[in-house]
């Protein structure tokens, strides 16, 4: 059996994380404190994958290149892959056929997370060989996502096997009138055979070449397309709200783990203070974590809060929120909450008179003030 490949996305332009995708990849967003990225790396290397292909962008696949490095800190062999422009997830595996190439493969979007890893998922596809394994998962807004409409009896998808009885019968991408709520999770499995489907499809009306519809091509060749729908959770972190929610996920299973300094502080729940930050007379409430050299001082930090390597937090109460590498959050009135800051931001009380808000704030910034 030949050995199964990785292949990444991690171009696009991140539209919708605006304006932290301004001057970094979306795939680089931490979610408790590691790149997205990361964590499809990780599920792909516990999977037992040797060689990963990361498909770039060319404005943020130097980022992503410095980031990911040749993989060696993972266990594995990257590759980086330019696709010249965004056209569409099916080209995108035409752009990685000379690294592909016969293999097998998985594919993950690079800003997804899923659950539970992709360990048993791989096993179930090498063992049932079918042309393309697809993850689905039932949403409230089946507009937004590629949706499949399938037939047969509803499994026990507790043992994931019943699933496979149940047929793909049609997969329609962003349909205006949903036939099912069953959404295309952004992980796949392939083998060689996606390559013709995807030359054989022509651009949708959003112009990309879509995967969905290669998948279709697949099901209308009369090949093998057998569904698995996900146990766990699982979140594409395209947008803020996802991007907390994830951040809220990983965080809910988070090891408790105190290596930094604590003085005159308070540390319920499960937290994790990474070496080299310090807490002064702080009140510290998990799911948390503290990344190194960060400073907290007369302040409270609440659940679900993800604080960056070499921030500040004083004299305010932040909750729900991801602050990025080296920001500060100083003297606050309110609480902050659900908000994510990029790097190097500053939010504090000013001095001056008369009291007025002032701000220096980039392109497609939110701000929302009581
Ligand atoms: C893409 C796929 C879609 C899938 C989604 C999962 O959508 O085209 O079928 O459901 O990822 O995140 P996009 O993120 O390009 O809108």
């Amino acid at each position: 059996m030949q050995p199964l490949k990785g292949l990444i996305l991690s171009g696009g332009k991140g539209t919708r994380l605006r304006p932290i995708t301004h001057t970094s990849a979306k795939q680089l967003v931490p979610v408790a404190n590691k790149p997205v990225l990361f964590y499809g790396i990780e599920a792909m290397a516990q999977a037992g994958i040797e060689q990963v292909g990361i498909i770039i962008a060319p404005e943020t696949g130097d980022e992503i290149r410095e980031a990911a490095g040749d993989g060696s800190r993972f266990g594995i062999d990257i590759e980086y892959i330019v696709q010249d422009e965004p056209l569409g997830l099916a080209h995108a595996v035409l752009t990685a056929e000379p690294f592909l190439g016969e293999s097998p493969f998985v594919m993950y979007l690079g800003d997804n997370l899923l659950q539970g890893g992709i360990v048993e998922l791989v096993a179930s596809f090498r063992e049932r060989e079918p042309e393309a394994l697809i993850l689905l998962t039932p949403v409230h807004d089946p507009q937004s996502y590629g949706i499949a409409e399938l037939d047969g009896p509803i499994g026990d998808s507790a043992g994931g096997g019943q699933d496979a009885l149940r047929q793909v019968v049609r997969l329609v991408e962003k349909p205006s009138e949903p036939k099912s709520d069953l959404a295309l999770v952004g992980v796949y499995m392939f083998t060689a055979s996606i390559h013709d489907a995807a030359r054989a499809i022509e651009p949708s009306g959003r112009g990309e070449l879509e995967i969905t519809d290669a998948i279709q091509h697949l099901v209308d060749e009369g090949m093998r397309v057998e569904p698995h729908i996900v146990q766990g959770w699982w979140k594409d972190t395209g947008r803020l709200q996802d991007m907390l929610e994830a951040n809220r996920l990983i965080l809910d299973n988070l090891d408790a783990r105190i290596d930094g300094e604590l003085i005159d502080s308070q540390v319920e729940g499960r937290v994790v203070v990474q070496a080299g930050a310090r807490l002064e007379r702080a009140t510290v409430r998990g799911p948390v974590i503290i990344g190194a050299g960060a400073k907290l001082s007369d302040c409270y930090v609440g659940p679900y809060t993800a604080i960056g390597e070499g921030c500040t937090v004083t004299g305010a109460e932040v909750e729900h929120s991801i602050l990025l590498a080296g920001s500060s959050v100083c003297d606050l009135d309110g609480r902050m909450e659900s908000s994510l800051l990029g790097r190097n931001v500053t939010v504090r009380r000013g001095e001056r008179q008369p009291r007025a808000y002032r701000f220096m704030v980039g392109d497609n910034s939110d701000i929302s003030i009581l």
